[in-house]
């Protein structure tokens, strides 16, 4: 890892709109984020985020699953992909594949991911519509390290909100999308401070175990 003052470098990885990446770009773009995106890649030709990246002048690639491949010969042209761009971080941002083991192992502690929920509570898929019909009264999103087990890596940080009586799965995901706006390049900035770190299936927070996920609420993370 490169010293903290250089700005550190990223891949995103999408398939679609991409409003976080283009979070992470505003906020490096207004100084906030000492980081650079150095390529941006893509399972979908026609992900919005590509034409985001292009506006940016960021690089990017896409790697379309061919009929019939497998996740490991997919996986293997994702991996050269990575490479290629020699990121110190993996920035999974909408990334609607599940990866294979064996990709999650080579880049462990290196690789992180968003999810629309307060996790361990809702993984997978449909989560704004679960929240709903479980009649939750708080929802959120969570930045986690990747680990070979769907959305269960450790959790770095969190953001939530108060669920709305009689509130549309539409509109929640709305208040969703902005709380991750702020929750990514927030956690991307202590990735790149090196203030967190993962170390064997547990995170390092300014040399101190995490025990319970950050949230962006608290002042703790701030400089
Ligand atoms: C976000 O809700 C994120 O939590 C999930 O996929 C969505 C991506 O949205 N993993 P966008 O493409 O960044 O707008």
């Amino acid at each position: 890892m490169s010293d903290p003052q250089t700005p550190c470098k990223l891949v995103v990885l999408l398939s679609g709109n991409g409003s976080n990446l283009q979070a992470i770009i505003d906020r490096i773009e207004a100084g906030q984020l000492n980081a650079s995106i150095v390529g941006v890649i893509s399972d979908k030709a026609d992900a919005f985020g590509l034409q985001r990246a292009a506006q940016h002048r960021i690089d990017s690639t896409t790697i379309i699953p061919e009929p019939g491949e497998t996740r490991e010969a997919y996986d293997a042209r994702l991996q050269s992909s990575i490479e290629s761009y020699q990121a110190d971080w993996i920035i999974m941002a909408g990334f609607m594949r599940i990866l294979s083991d064996s990709l999650v192992e080579k880049h462990l502690g290196k690789l992180i991911n968003i999810h629309p929920s307060l996790l361990p509570k809702y993984k997978g898929l449909n989560t704004h519509q679960r929240v709903l019909d479980a009649g939750e009264s708080l929802h959120g999103a969570s930045v986690h390290f990747v680990t070979p087990t769907l959305d269960d890596g450790p959790v770095i940080m969190q953001g939530q909100i108060d669920v709305k009586p009689d509130e549309m799965p539409e509109q929640l995901k709305q208040r969703i999308h902005q709380i991750e706006h702020q929750l990514y390049p927030d956690v991307i900035q202590l990735l790149c401070q090196q203030r967190i770190v993962y170390t064997d299936r547990s995170i390092t927070f300014d040399n101190k175990t995490l025990n319970t996920p950050l949230t962006i609420e608290s002042p703790a993370h701030v400089a």
